[in-house]
């Protein structure tokens, strides 16, 4: 029987951390009910303190996500730990994660305190967060570039304050797999009181080597892998869930460990994660990536038509990527809709379920075959989980070679329709400017991509943009046979979630502010 390796996930929180990756509450929720399906044993779904928007977010998962314990970090210090608790407190397991940095360049320059003060701070916050909640993790921050007698030492006394979980991250990526390796197994040997925790780890990917440290550890003792979906995460990004449940599973009989997750449901949260977040995959990207399962090679193909383990390590099946099978036509109606998009695993609200059929029906009518790939792309185009204050009534764009291109566009709110006009450097660009106008929203355009969804000059155009107002990024998407009506959905969709952003929690899901009269809050995280 293998040893079972608890998968923490903590996208929602070291991976929301980073530059780009805002989400907000009903997004995380989406991504949360999304992760309790793939069956992953925690959930880090916020640091609660942060802003009333990052507490809102951990509350609601804990009180609507079954499954998974649902954690919130936590700095050692009573107001953060209290704050977590409060997030918390409704889930059915709930869990605090705290931590301080334990290195010397970290404690001297960040914390300016003494070795013995940062352990007295541990562990008054290991007491303080035990005495609330069950499930307690330390992590020693800046672990790999700490003292490991000092790290035994923390740990041996937060472990006798009650910590359930023991952390080792490799904060800054710096750490080789040997090296890291060796690091959990002195740990686990040296400090009294271990073998009663939960011995876990948390890396970066500075040097791209999270997911290889992460199997180090697990090679070494490791009960628990922190990781993230399609390796997000401040800087480089994490350990990449993916990867790590993937290399174990496919690489069973090397490792003898195994997770518990339903890598079918794999491909599902990496889209949801990267429509979400706009975080494009890279196409060469291990398991998720578009390229994973793409024979070139005339050689590979021949192999593959001969015998797929030629060149398949894994199946396209065991992470659940959807056929390109032709599914449904103009004429299907609202019923086989909704039936496939019920198989393909989106139990969508009778809103959304609308929204999405009003799309499916524009699409079919320009498009001749819509597949499954298609009917993705649709349902994480267009249903951004934003509460649309601004939707696209009309638009009509002249451009060619000796014209200066220009633009009309209506859009349409509430109760108004609003048109304006502009001329740009291109068709999409003169768009933007006159949604511009009319949003009266100042928005720097930092990443433009586009992509076919499928083969075939019919095909669905998927753009998805980076934009910044006020200093924050946003990202949006946008779907169709016409590039022009995909780029400016995907503005559109951008300056929903800028208006969301900008919309108090309290609000959400009721009436938003007016755009332009709305002033920004900015969160802060001391991660
Ligand atoms: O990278 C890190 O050290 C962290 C801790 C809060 C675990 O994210
Ligand atoms: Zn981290």
């Amino acid at each position: 029987m293998s040893r079972m390796i608890r998968i923490f996930d903590t996208t929602l929180r070291d991976g929301e951390q980073a530059a780009g990756n805002s989400l907000n509450v009903e997004e995380k929720l989406e991504i949360a009910k999304q992760l309790a399906k793939l069956n992953v044993d925690v959930i880090e779904a916020g640091f609660a303190v942060v802003s009333p928007g990052d507490f809102a977010g951990v509350e609601t998962i804990a009180k609507q996500v079954k499954g998974p314990a649902i954690c919130s970090l936590a700095r050692a210090v009573p107001g953060d730990i209290e704050r977590a608790w409060e997030a918390v407190k409704a889930a059915e397991r709930p869990y605090i994660h705290t931590f301080i940095a334990t290195s010397d360049i970290h404690m001297k320059y960040k914390l300016k305190k003494e070795p013995d003060q940062v352990i007295d701070m541990a562990v008054q916050a290991v007491k303080m967060a035990r005495n609330l909640c069950p499930e307690v993790e330390f992590s020693a921050e800046d672990a790999t570039r700490s003292d490991w007698d000092f790290l035994c030492r923390i740990f041996a006394e937060v472990i006798k304050a009650g910590a359930t979980v023991i952390n080792v991250p490799d904060t800054v990526g710096y750490s080789i797999p040997e090296e890291f390796g060796r690091l959990i197994k002195y740990v686990k040997e040296n400090t009294p009181g271990m073998e009663k925790v939960i011995l876990s780890v948390h890396c970066h990917n500075d040097l791209g080597m999270a997911v290889a440290n992460s199997l180090a550890a697990v090679m070494n003792g490791a009960d628990q892998v922190e990781c993230t979906i399609n390796g997000l995460g401040e800087r480089a990004g994490n350990a990449a869930l993916e990867e790590i449940v993937m290399a174990l599973r496919t690489r069973k009989e090397f490792f003898n460990y195994d997770t518990a997750i339903r890598t079918e449901r794999i491909y599902r949260c990496s889209t949801l994660v990267s429509a979400l977040t706009g975080s494009i995959v890279q196409k060469n990207k291990a398991i998720v990536g578009e390229n994973a399962f793409a024979h070139e090679a005339g050689i590979h193909q021949d192999g593959v038509l001969k015998n797929r383990l030629t060149y398949e390590i894994m199946t396209p099946e065991s992470i659940g990527v959807p056929t390109s099978r032709l599914v449904l036509g103009k004429h299907s109606g609202r019923h086989a809709f909704s039936g496939r998009l019920e198989e393909m695993g989106y139990h969508l609200s009778a809103e959304d379920l609308q929204k999405a059929y009003e799309r499916f029906l524009e699409v079919a009518d320009k498009k001749k075959e819509v597949t499954d790939q298609d009917l993705e792309a649709l349902v994480r185009g267009e249903l951004s989980l934003v509460d649309d204050y601004f939707s696209l009534d009309y638009f009509h764009v002249a451009s060619g070679n000796k014209t200066i291109p220009t633009a009309t566009v209506r859009l349409k709110t509430k109760d108004q329709v609003i048109q304006e006009a502009a001329c740009g450097d291109g068709p999409v660009d003169a768009v933007y400017k006159a949604m511009e106008r009319i949003t009266g929203i100042q928005i720097k355009l930092k990443e433009y991509n586009i992509k076919a969804v499928t083969g075939g000059k019919d095909a669905l155009g998927e753009v998805s943009v980076r934009v910044q107002a006020n200093g924050h990024t946003f990202s949006g998407r946008g779907v169709s046979t016409d590039i022009i009506e995909a780029s400016a959905r995907a503005y559109l969709n951008a300056v929903n979630r800028i208006i969301r952003y900008r919309t108090p929690v309290e609000q959400h899901g009721k009436t938003a502010v007016p755009p332009a009269t709305a002033s920004p809050s900015t969160p802060t995280s001391s991660v």
